[in-house]
């Protein structure tokens, strides 16, 4: 795809539906949506309007909670897509538990562990896309996410030689949008909503949040604020400078 930052200016106010026809219609099957929480399903809802048959994927760290798993499943019952499931290499995670233990993040930083099960398996599918679409929204985190466009240059998973374009259709939506959508279309969500929590990872790393609370607060909360990427989407993290 050719004048991406002309394009990301021009569907800036588009509806998230137009750029995700956009991205369908300019990558075919080799786009796919990365898939694990309710701003994705909001995705998945709007493409498989437009392509019965899109593909989704999501990165299954071993960690992640029972609640979540169930989700999964309504999600491709519900509307018939497969969920390509990426796993974690084997060797990596014995070797990171084996040396460090099962909770080496909350006291080495989370990097690694997220290294090993979230960025190397992004990575490996990645390498076999052209393009993917993610659920990232300004408005989850002002101090990294402020900057995400609705379509850019992947420079951090792509290369000169393997050129990968991000879509971020949700960019400007905020969370009420989404909710919105997601109540006025009936689309499934994490049971864990119902229970205090609003942006959901890992088990181990993900916790309620209070009223007044910003939405990522209870995710990787013993670490600063700032820090709070955990390198799936690592481009925003050197654009924050950080
Ligand atoms: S994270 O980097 O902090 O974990 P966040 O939970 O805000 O990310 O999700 C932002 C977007 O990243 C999601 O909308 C989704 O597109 C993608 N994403 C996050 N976690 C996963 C996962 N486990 N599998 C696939 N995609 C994911
Ligand atoms: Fe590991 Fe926590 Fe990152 Fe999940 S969120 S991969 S458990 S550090």
């Amino acid at each position: 795809m050719e004048n991406i930052k002309e394009l990301a200016e021009e569907y800036k106010s588009k509806e998230p539906q137009e750029i995700i026809k956009l991205a369908l219609d300019n990558f075919g099957d080799n786009i796919a949506i990365s898939f694990s929480g309710a701003e994705d399903v909001v995705l998945i809802d709007m493409a498989v309007k437009l392509k019965k048959d899109v593909r989704v994927f999501s990165l299954d760290t071993g960690r992640l909670h029972r609640e979540t798993y169930k989700f999964l499943d309504n999600v491709r019952k519900r509307y018939g897509v497969k969920i390509e499931i990426q796993f974690p290499e084997k060797e990596a995670v014995e070797k990171l538990v084996n040396e460090k233990g099962l909770f080496s993040f909350y006291t080495d930083d989370h990097k690694e562990c997220c290294g090993v099960r979230k960025v190397q398996p992004l990575r490996k599918i990645l390498s076999t896309l052209d393009a993917w679409i993610t659920g990232q929204r300004v408005d989850q985190s002002p101090s990294t996410r402020a900057d995400v466009p609705v379509i850019e240059d992947d420079g951090f998973f792509g290369s000169p030689e393997h050129k990968l374009t991000k879509f971020n259709p949700l960019s400007h939506w905020t969370s009420k949008h989404v909710w919105d959508y997601i109540r006025d279309n009936v689309v499934p969500y994490n049971e864990l909503h119902m229970h205090g929590f609003t942006s959901i990872g890992c088990e181990p790393c993900t916790r309620e949040i209070l009223p007044g609370q910003h939405e990522r607060e209870g995710r990787w909360w013993w670490e600063d604020a700032t820090k709070k990427e955990c390198g799936l989407h690592a481009g925003n993290f050197i654009k924050s400078n950080i």
